[in-house]
């Protein structure tokens, strides 16, 4: 075990510390590991013939070239950086500048490394109204990131073509070029008719990675760098987590061990998977890795057709915050959920306890010792708490957040994924149920060629009277 290597500790999920009746018993492991082992071949396989590109991502050194030529350009003249995207175009991006920029990187100059970075991931008009009013007279120094495969998807159509305007007003129609950089599809769709007519630089989504499972590529890293985020240990986790978990032998591949521990809780009642982080700069980690679980796994159908809506919650929690909120329901609500936490073993700083006055000697306890400890230590309290209660419990171990582990933790829940929709035979790649919801909104909105859809819409929206209370 390398010191600077995260690790995924199971022993909290089995028979010896929970009971036979919660826990994998030592035969239950020997299955899981049998019906996952030859997945690890098959996924090896499916990966050298380009069917999982996301899984060469980390590898792709013209990419990475690309970002930094263009992030070397840019980042003199820019003061704030702004993503436009939704879904798994923004949530990658959050998660990487919370987990390794400081907390006040926004808002203390001697704490930034680069430009402010927004991220909306939203459509809130009094959200986005703020920052306009903010960044009115501070455009000459801002520029937008939009992000979108398609450039269809409405959101991040519509903030696109507020900005636009903005800048054009602001700064005229020239100025385009200068405030924008595009990531989209290398040849086709609607961002990229604009980038071509407009000669906006351009960034791309990789072919056949979907958002999600896009944060390795020009989608997350031109943000990560723009904002002093060390692109090249980023990968360098990711490709370290990339040998572990293409490793052949089901017990030393967390990957496999994860997504087996994960689908035997969910066949075994437990189908809500709560992720909670001991550290602040983790807490976004878990929000991408929501949408990773809940888009890639929550299918209807198996791959042979077969209807079988399948899926476990992926919940966030955070510690010790939910401590104070969620653990009552944790400990004594129904015994359905596995437990992940993120538990850092070092932090890049840490603050002593201060003294207690006279007045107070029952604080004693506290004074001289680290913050960390006391976080660590409720993070043990916590799972000791829940063990006691029979709640399966993972912990993945940093030995500190920085990029190095945190690219191999994004690595290691992409892969994890691939082995869940495998252990499921489900396809994870696809998100189908996303569609309607975007359809409906077009006919809404009034986009042509959706009036039938409208008109089926109208009756289940508009407010019965009858039912208002
Ligand atoms: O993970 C996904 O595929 C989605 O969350 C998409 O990233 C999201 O819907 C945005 O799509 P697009 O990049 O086409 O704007």
């Amino acid at each position: 075990m390398s010191e600077s290597q995260i690790n995924l500790y199971y022993k909290n999920v089995t028979a010896e510390i929970i009971g036979s009746e919660h826990g994998i018993t030592d035969a239950q492991l020997k299955t899981l590991a049998k019906k996952t082992s030859p997945l690890i071949s098959r996924l090896n396989k499916e990966r050298k013939v380009g069917k999982t590109p996301y899984r060469d991502l980390p590898h792709n050194m013209e990419t990475i070239q690309k970002v930094k030529e263009l992030t070397a350009k840019l980042k003199d003249q820019c003061e704030n950086l702004v993503v436009l995207g939704i879904g798994g175009s923004a949530l990658g991006n959050i998660a990487l500048q919370t987990a390794i920029n400081p907390y006040m990187h926004n808002l203390d100059d001697s704490q930034r490394h680069g430009p402010r970075l927004f991220v909306f991931d939203n459509i809130d008009p009094s959200q986005l109204a703020s920052f306009l009013d903010w960044a009115g007279d501070k455009l000459d120094k801002t520029i937008f990131n939009v992000i979108s495969k398609s450039g269809e998807t409405a959101e991040t159509a519509a903030q696109f073509l507020i900005i636009r305007r903005m800048l054009k007003d602001a700064l005229g129609p020239k100025a385009l070029k200068n405030h924008i950089v595009a990531t989209t599809d290398p040849k086709q769709g609607t961002l990229r008719k604009i980038v071509n007519e407009n000669q906006l630089p351009t960034l791309e989504v990789p072919d056949g990675v979907g958002g999600r499972f896009s944060v390795l590529s020009d989608v997350g890293l031109f943000s990560a760098a723009m904002c002093g985020i060390d692109i090249d240990s980023l990968l360098e986790g990711a490709r370290d987590m990339d040998e572990r978990v293409s490793t052949e032998d089901f017990y030393k591949n967390p990957a496999a061990i994860n997504a087996a521990i994960n689908y035997h809780f969910y066949n075994t009642g437990k189908r809500i998977s709560v992720m909670m982080p001991y550290s602040f700069p983790l807490k976004d980690l878990a929000d991408w890795y929501r949408q990773l679980w809940a888009e890639s796994l929550g299918k209807a159908y198996a791959l042979d057709g077969s209807e079988v809506h399948i899926g476990p919650t992926p919940v966030k929690a955070l510690g010790t915050t939910d401590q104070h909120s969620q653990v009552q329901l944790y400990r004594e609500g129904p015994n359905d959920k596995l437990f992940t936490f993120l538990q850092a073993n070092n932090f890049d700083k840490d603050i002593k306890i201060g003294p207690a006055p006279d007045c107070a000697p029952e604080l004693g306890f506290l004074v001289g010792k680290d913050l960390s400890a006391l976080l660590n230590s409720e993070k043990m309290a916590t799972e000791y708490a829940l063990l006691q209660n029979k709640r399966p419990c993972l912990t993945v171990i940093f030995p500190q957040v920085n990029a190095y582990t945190v690219g191999q933790f994004i690595y290691l829940y992409e892969v994890t994924t691939s082995f869940a929709g495998a252990l499921f035979g489900i396809n994870p790649y696809d998100q189908p149920a996303v569609e309607l919801g975007k359809d409906a909104t077009f006919a809404l909105m009034g986009k042509a060629g959706f009036e039938k859809l409208a008109r089926q819409i109208k009756p289940l929206t508009a407010l019965d009277g009858d039912f208002l209370v």
